[in-house]
């Protein structure tokens, strides 16, 4: 038996929230270990639609415990709001089935102040970051001056902590041309918050030894994907963390054999929010098709994701550096009815071909594809539930799919909806 973290395969927005909850069900506890509100995650139970961005996938399911990790940067605004957005829909988040790591990193509202003054400073070079402090709070946390959740219990050191961090802030908002933090009302909305938030906190490293020493399943939950990785990702037009799985046990807090099985969450296709390199993206009508046909839009921004063919290159690179047991492959629906199909194979740059994606973001920017053509099908995939309701066009994308990446296939999934799901091996038992 192993434990399993998931992680996304591409540029975040595979559907890991839609795996994650129907693999919870196999689970004993959901752990987030990186990331914060920038991810959004998406969970279609009967006629109800949850988006989640800080709390663990697993909170739908009454007997699961939640855990954020130390890994994770928390706005505290942002997640009582959204246990308050959970609790009007039925689903209950206290202290007992929520523990919080107390030594994560704060995310405060000068954080995403700056992260948004900066991309304004960039023009046409941003980032397109989700403007939610992500990256600045990611950097005060390695330059050692960030607030973490432990620090609003002492408010004579949170104190000190806040001038020391808003020197910093504030030099930088001065120089952005934005407005400066005032410390006062800052430092009230602390205080007030401390009581509503220090509940939840733990020594979460605890409860996930002792969850391992009585045989339970842990199933961790990556936000953002691999080419998002701050270090194996397109950088700079990557995220501030590490989304590689190897980051679910420092992250969570436990030893690198922590995680077993790693399932690599993959779209039949690619997609893309916020700027950067993006060799197979479309900008036809085809790439429109599978916007709307997918439903893409982001989660947290609204804006619209940026949709092409499937590159097997980087995703076979994801396997690679990530080491990505198997995969769940989602949206294939989206793909019914088109006549045909692509996928990336190689890459060409200035006439030399290619099989990885290479670090330069200059060199990625000029990247041709080299597709290879495959039929499509014209029959409906949504809503199927085993092998046996795939026609033979949609089973053959499948199998080549595997083949260009590397990795078997665990999982598909035909539909927003939690049941639509199918199950080829089961990573808990791999
Ligand atoms: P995450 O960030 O990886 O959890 O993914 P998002 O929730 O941001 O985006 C995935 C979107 O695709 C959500 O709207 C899901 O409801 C939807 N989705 C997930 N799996 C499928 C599928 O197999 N078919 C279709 N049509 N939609 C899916
Ligand atoms: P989930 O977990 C897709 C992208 C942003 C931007 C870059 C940096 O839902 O898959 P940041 O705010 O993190 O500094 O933005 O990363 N990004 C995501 N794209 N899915 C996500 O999360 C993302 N989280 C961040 O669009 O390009
Ligand atoms: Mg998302």
């Amino acid at each position: 038996m192993a434990n399993v973290a998931v992680v996304g395969a591409q540029w975040g927005d595979e559907g890991k929230g839609k795996i994650v909850d129907w693999l919870s069900q196999r689970a004993d506890v959901v752990v987030r270990f990186q990331g914060g509100h920038n991810a959004g995650h998406t969970l279609v139970i009967g006629n109800v639609e949850y988006r989640l961005s800080l709390l663990p996938s697993g909170v739908v399911r009454p007997d699961k415990l939640s855990i954020i990790g130390n890994g994770v940067v928390i706005d505290p605004w942002a997640l009582l709001q959204e246990i308050e957005q959970m609790r009007e829909k039925g689903i209950t988040v206290t202290p007992d089935n929520l523990k919080i790591a107390e030594n994560a990193t704060l995310i405060l509202p000068s954080h995403a102040q700056i992260d948004r003054a900066r991309e304004a400073a960039q023009g046409e070079k941003k980032i397109g970051t989700t403007g939610r402090g992500i990256g600045p709070a990611y950097e005060d946390k390695v330059g050692r001056r960030a607030i973490r959740l432990c620090d609003l219990a002492d408010p004579a050191s949170l104190s000190e902590k806040l001038d020391q961090l808003l020197l910093h802030h504030n030099a930088l908002l001065r120089a952005l041309g934005a407005p400066e933090v005032e410390r006062t009302p800052l430092f009230q909305a602390l205080l007030k918050i401390a009581p509503q938030v220090l509940p939840f906190a733990d020594t979460v490293w605890q409860r996930l030894d002792e969850a391992r020493r009585a045989g339970k399943r842990i199933l961790f939950e990556g936000a953002q994907g691999v080419m998002l990785d701050v270090d194996h990702g397109t950088y700079p037009y990557v995220t501030s963390s590490n989304t590689h799985p190897g980051t679910a046990a420092s992250g969570a807090g436990m030893g690198p054999g922590a995680v077993g099985y790693v399932l690599g969450i993959t779209k039949a296709y690619t997609t893309r929010v916020g700027s950067g390199p993006f060799p197979t993206e479309l900008r036809d009508a085809i790439g429109e098709q599978l916007g709307a046909r997918g439903k893409e839009f982001g989660v947290v921004t609204g804006r619209k994701r940026r949709c092409g063919w499937f590159d097997a290159v980087m995703v076979r690179q994801a396997v690679k550096v990530a080491g990505i047991t198997g995969i769940a492959l989602t949206k294939l629906d989206v793909l019914d009815g088109l006549p045909e199909l692509k996928v990336c194979t190689a890459y060409r740059w200035r006439g030399e071909l290619l099989h990885h994606l290479p670090a330069s973001a200059a060199v990625q920017a000029e990247l041709e594809p080299v597709y290879e053509t495959v039929e499509g099908w014209s029959e409906s995939t949504r809503g199927a539930r085993s092998w046996a309701q795939l026609n033979a066009f949609a089973i053959k994308y499948i199998r080549r799919i595997e083949e260009l990446i590397e990795a078997p296939v665990a999982l598909f999934s035909t539909s927003p909806e939690r049941d639509d799901t199918v199950l080829v091996r089961d990573p808990f038992e791999d």
